[in-house]
C-alpha cells in the first residue's frame, strides 16, 4: 500500500507523523547535546577507565613505599634519636660549658684570626710584624702579652734577634678576663709554643691590676716590659681538665 503524501510538495512529511511531537524530540535531544558539550568544556568528562585503574595502582604502590621506608611521615625524621624532651616548661637552658683548656683555645684561635693575624700572620710567623712563634715576650711571662693587649707597645723591640720598630695599638683594651686569658693561652701554646699553663681569670685579673696601675702613659716599650718576662703569676693554675662556663669562665661544679 502506497501513503500518499499530504503535501505534494513535501513528499517526506508522511500523514502518521505529528509534526508537535516530532519538533519536541529533536529540540530534546538538541539540548541534550549542549548540555554534554557543556561538561566536556568544564573538564568534567568521564575518565577513561584504564586510566583510572592505572592511577590507583601507582597511588597504592608509592603509599606502601613511603609507609615502609617511614622517612616521609616517621617520628624520627624530626627528632633526634636519643632526644629526651625536657620536662615542665623546658626547664633553663643548658649552660654553654667545656674543659678549660678547649674553652680557651677555641675563644684564643677565634680573637686571634679577627684582631690578630692580619698583622702576626695566621702561622704567628709574623707578615709586617714582628713573629709572635717563639718569641720570648710571649712565652716568658702572661705579664708581657697581657701589658702589650691593654696599653699597646711602641719603640723598638728586638724579637728573634730583629729589631723592629713599628707599633701596636691596644688592640685588648677592652678584652674581658676571659677574653685575655684566652688570647695568652692560644698564643703561648700555638705556632710551635707550648707553655701549657692555664691561667686563672683571677690571675688575669691580678696582672691587669698591675697594668692599670703603671707609672708611664700610653704604649708599653721594650724597656717596661723586660723586667716582666721574669715575673711570673701566683697561686693555682687550672687544672686541665676543669670545667668553665664557656661564656663567663666559671668553674662549673662536677655534679
Ligand atoms: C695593626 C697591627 C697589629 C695588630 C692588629 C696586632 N699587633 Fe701585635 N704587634 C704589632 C707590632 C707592629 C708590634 C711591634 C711593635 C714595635 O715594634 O714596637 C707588635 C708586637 C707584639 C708583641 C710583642 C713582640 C712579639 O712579636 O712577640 C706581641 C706579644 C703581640 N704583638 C701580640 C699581639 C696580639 C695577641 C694581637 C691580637 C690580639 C696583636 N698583637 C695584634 C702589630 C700588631
Amino acid at each position: 500500500m502506497s501513503v500518499q503524501p499530504i503535501d505534494p510538495k513535501k513528499p517526506d512529511l508522511e500523514e502518521s507523523t505529528n509534526v508537535a511531537q516530532q519538533h519536541a524530540a529533536v529540540s530534546r535531544s538538541a539540548s541534550a547535546a549542549s548540555r554534554e558539550q557543556q561538561l566536556r568544556e568544564n573538564g568534567l568528562e568521564p575518565v577513561s577507565v584504564w586510566l583510572f585503574i592505572a592511577g590507583s595502582i601507582i597511588a597504592i604502590i608509592a603509599g606502601s613505599v613511603l609507609f615502609k621506608s617511614n622517612n616521609l611521615f616517621g617520628y624520627d625524621e624530626f627528632v633526634k634519636s636519643g632526644y629526651i624532651q625536657a620536662e615542665g616548661e623546658g626547664g633553663p637552658p643548658p649552660v654553654p660549658q667545656g674543659p678549660v683548656e678547649q674553652v680557651y683555645m677555641a675563644k684564643g684561635k677565634e680573637l686571634y684570626s679577627g684582631s690578630c693575624a692580619g698583622c702576626h700572620g695566621a702561622d704567628g710567623n709574623g707578615a709586617s710584624c714582628p713573629p709572635l712563634a717563639g718569641s720570648s715576650w710571649v712565652v716568658d711571662s702572661p705579664y708581657v702579652p697581657a701589658f702589650i693587649l691593654k696599653n699597646g707597645l711602641g719603640g723598638e723591640i728586638i724579637v728573634k734577634g730583629k729589631a723592629s720598630t713599628g707599633t701596636m695599638p691596644a688592640v685588648g683594651g677592652s678584652y674581658s678576663d676571659l677574653e685575655t686569658a684566652s688570647i695568652i693561652y692560644y698564643i703561648q701554646n700555638s705556632f710551635g709554643n707550648e707553655v701549657g699553663k692555664l691561667y686563672t681569670l683571677e690571675q688575669i685579673a691580678a696582672i691587669n691590676e698591675a697594668s692599670e696601675g703603671r707609672s708611664v702613659v700610653g704604649a708599653c716599650t721594650a724597656a717596661e716590659l723586660e723586667p716582666l718576662k721574669k715575673k711570673q703569676v701566683t697561686g693555682d693554675f687550672f687544672a686541665a681538665g676543669t670545667v668553665i662556663n664557656k661564656k663567663t669562665g666559671e668553674i662549673i661544679e662536677a655534679e
